[in-house]
């Protein structure tokens, strides 16, 4: 996808740079690299501290890096309570649309008020400091409202995709011995209800461990409320004890914010951990500095709430930065292919951050929607989530940047917190280049023993310094933090990011995609693992290996080679069959493609199997070394 040969650089133009906030990186990421500690020193000071840290770093148990330690704040006091004092007070902080239409708009001093109102029922619930709470809503402004609200009191949030299943749901309930669940009735996505709550009530059949769930009102679905563990949200919150004044709690700099499960290549999805110091400081910066924010700009990162890039960048990094922040319910092409140009449109917006995939989905429809609107308030644009191939990269700037805006290719990861390798609104573009390191961060492209590869050359991206955004590690569970992440490059401590890429002459990155058993599939994250064993609890069934082909919208998509038991027989039938299953039990995000009946998988002499033998086949690629194969 990436295109090593398309030498021509975009410049941004000269306003852009003139005012841009970063005027220089290299002398800047020269000196972020050599006095990385006072970098981010400098960039903590934005912050309000309760307590001042004792150390800006402490790497004497690496991997487990702590940032500030020993200070004291809450990300919320610098999301929310600190803009009470300032003129900040009286912005919009959340511009939000639903899929019908309705809208609903809060400035900061009403999104504080909702927050501590949302908080207060929460510990009328017994919820306390380190609790877990699992978060399952559609895109509303409660759903950040209820993170907030958790991290206000210092409880932990799990925020669980709303496109996951029920059986993924509980997994992540259990895995978190998570007590409470807040959910919506209901959400709208293309002109269909999905109905969450009845998802949660099948989920908590599942969780023992679960005793409350409270229910916010959206989509007036019917739903089975029980007795005693059953709320809705608008009865509570109009009880005396939801006051709109909530102290916010002060929190060790690396007490925990959050927890995020994310699929690795081994085993059921892992929960990482986020705290409050390093994260604030991590967020709050790439955020500014790359989208370059001003203080009237609108800005609109069209992620879920429920993915790390929501996490970052539309509730934390963004509100810390005082942003005036657009967020949308539903589907991009509901009810027409422009909803999106459309909001643009309606809502002035100034920055767009969106995914390779939604922008690769849109432009099938063709130029005439995007140009029936006026996107002339856009100044620049974003791209996450999966390579940009060069043809969508074009299109993004020529028909919706109007050639105008320089896009934002921003890699990063739900380990790394933010944005890792970006450009700056200065930077000259590559299509397909997510171009340089963000500052402080030495970044590298290595083989197997770690040497550095030569130009143009593919290898392992790995990151060789710690960076203040950096997971704390997986929840319950160092040793799989190490093996993950840091055992094949323990020699050097090198955090390794499971990641292919090259470096090119000029020092651009091009990231490839995953070396690992990771499907990313329109930018979400799957196992190849979880999936099979979803396929093997099916009883046709016997084993299955599941492997990720190209795809022209969505990255990447999922084929399965799947080895049935005696007395099935193939089919379209049993492939319709098995693609429910999957869907049933993972959810809608990991829907096969295509499901091949094969009489064996090509295994390793150990048993292992080698999916890199099945894709290359698929490809009509060579297969590589296969001096290892079974048979
Ligand atoms: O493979 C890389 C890809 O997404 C992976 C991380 O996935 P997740 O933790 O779900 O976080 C996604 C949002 C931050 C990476 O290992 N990836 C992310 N951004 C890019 C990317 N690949 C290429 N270019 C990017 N800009």
């Amino acid at each position: 996808m990436n295109n090593l040969n398309d030498r021509r650089f975009y410049y941004p133009s000269q306003q852009i740079t003139e005012n841009a906030i970063v005027k220089d990186y290299d002398e800047l990421y020269r000196y972020s690299v050599e006095h990385r500690e006072e970098f981010w020193a400098e960039q903590a000071e934005n912050l309000f501290w309760h307590k001042r840290w004792d150390a800006v770093l402490d790497k004497s148990n690496p991997p487990f890096y702590r940032w500030f330690p020993g200070a004291r704040t809450n990300i919320v006091y610098n999301a929310l309570d600190r803009h009470q004092q300032t003129p900040v007070r009286n912005k919009l902080a959340l511009i939000w649309e639903g899929e019908p239409g309705d809208v609903r708009t809060f400035s900061y001093h009403s999104v504080n008020r909702e927050v501590s109102q949302f908080a207060n029922v929460l510990k009328s619930m017994g919820v306390k400091k380190g609790d877990v709470v699992t978060i399952y809503m559609p895109q509303i402004p409660e759903q950040i409202f209820a993170m907030l609200a958790c991290a206000r009191i210092g409880a932990v949030h799990s925020v669980v995709f709303g496109g996951f299943s029920h059986e993924s749901l509980a997994d992540r309930i259990n895995d978190a011995n998570s007590r409470v669940v807040i959910t919506a009735d209901g959400g709208y996505k293309r002109g269909k209800v999905v109905e969450m709550k009845s998802i949660v009530n099948k989920a908590m059949e599942l969780s023992p461990t679960m005793e409350i769930c409270i229910t916010i009102r959206r989509a007036n679905v019917d739903v089975y409320m029980e007795n005693g563990r059953d709320y809705w949200y608008h009865d509570l919150v109009g009880l005396p004890i939801a006051s709109y004044k909530c102290e916010t709690e002060v929190m060790e700099s690396d007490d925990m914010l959050f927890l995020l499960y994310t699929s690795g290549s081994t085993g059921k999805p892992k929960a990482l951990v986020h705290t409050h110091g390093g994260y604030s400081v991590y967020t709050s910066t790439t955020h500014r500095m790359v989208f370059d924010l001003k203080p009237e700009d609108r800005y609109w990162c069209a992620a879920d709430p429920g993915w790390i890039t929501g996490h970052s960048y539309i509730v934390y990094g963004t509100l810390i930065n005082g942003a005036t922040v657009v967020m949308y319910e539903g589907a991009p092409t509901y009810p027409y292919p422009d909803r999106w140009w459309k909001m643009v449109d309606k809502y002035g917006v100034n920055i767009l951050y969106t995914s390779p995939t939604a922008i690769r989905s849109l432009m099938r429809f063709g130029d005439s929607w995007p140009k029936r609107n006026d996107l002339s308030s856009l100044r620049l644009l974003g791209s996450v989530g999966e390579p940009i191939n060069p043809e969508a990269w074009k299109w993004y700037h020529e028909i919706i940047g109007n050639g105008r805006c320089p896009i934002m290719d921003t890699w990063w990861q739900t380990e790394t917190g933010g944005f890792m390798i970006t450009p700056l609104p200065i930077t000259p573009l590559k299509p397909g280049s997510a171009s340089k390191p963000f500052f402080g961060n030495e970044i590298s492209v290595v083989n197997e023993e770690g040497r550095e590869v030569n130009v143009g050359e593919e290898g392992n991206l790995v990151i060789k310094s710690p960076w203040p955004g950096m997971t704390a590690g997986v929840y319950k569970d160092n040793q799989r933090f190490i093996d993950t992440y840091w055992s094949k490059y323990s020699k050097q401590g090198w955090y390794q990011t499971g990641d292919s890429a090259k470096i090119d002459e000029d020092g651009y990155f091009w990231i490839i995609g995953r070396t690992d058993d990771v499907i990313k599939i329109s930018g979400y994250r799957l196992g190849s693992y979880e999936l099979e064993s979803i396929m093997s609890s099916h009883a046709a069934i016997v084993e299955s290996a599941a492997i990720a082909l190209p795809h022209p919208v969505k990255g990447n998509c999922i084929h399965i080679y799947a080895v049935l038991r005696k007395g099935y027989e193939p089919g379209k039938e049993l492939e319709k069959e098995l693609i429910g299953h999957v869907i049933t039990h993972l959810g809608p995000i990991a829907k096969p493609e295509e499901i091949i009946f094969v009489d064996q998988l090509p295994k390793t002499r150990s048993g292992k199997i080698m999916r890199r033998v099945l894709k290359a086949r698929a490809l009509g690629l060579p297969e590589g070394d296969l001096s290892t194969l079974e048979d």
